[in-house]
């Protein structure tokens, strides 16, 4: 789909443009801050698709975890099977002596799934966590 480009202002402190510049160097020597905002705002746009509950889709939950917390991985370990239908398969890595890192494969309704990663990426001791998802019939998230 083309379309005519339309220059906007924003304007954004200081530090947080350094940052953002940082970010666009480390996506190589084609990355611009025009590409990489139109990035961020087609990934916004994805996410408010998917926003709708019954869509279905696929992707994983990642997160970091410490195992040292007192029945943090029995939690984690329950909260999945509470959801047998999204959870797809995983993934454990055993990082360092007191992290984990497990990625988990999923997929279902936009809703479940968003209650299955709030869940998890909730639970105390989880470090880090993302929930990354794309409609299940289009497969890609960008365009
Ligand atoms: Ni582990």
């Amino acid at each position: 789909m083309a379309s005519d480009l339309v220059r906007f202002t924003v304007a954004v402190p200081g530090e947080l443009l350094d940052q953002f510049d940082q970010l666009v160097e480390r996506r190589g020597i084609t990355a611009n801050r025009s590409e990489a905002v139109r990035d961020l705002i087609r990934e916004r746009l994805v996410e408010g698709e998917l926003a709708e509950p019954d869509a279905e889709v696929v992707g994983s939950i990642t997160m970091v975890y410490d195992h040292h917390l007192p029945g943090v991985s029995q939690r984690l370990d329950e909260v999945q099977h509470e959801h047998l239908d999204v959870v797809i398969s995983k993934m454990h890595v055993h990082l360092d002596h007191g992290a984990c890192l497990e990625t988990i494969a999923v997929r279902g309704a936009s809703d479940e799934v968003h209650a299955l990663a709030d869940k998890l990426l909730g639970t105390k001791g989880v470090r880090h966590g993302r929930l990354v998802c794309v409609a299940a019939e289009s497969g890609h998230a960008h365009r």
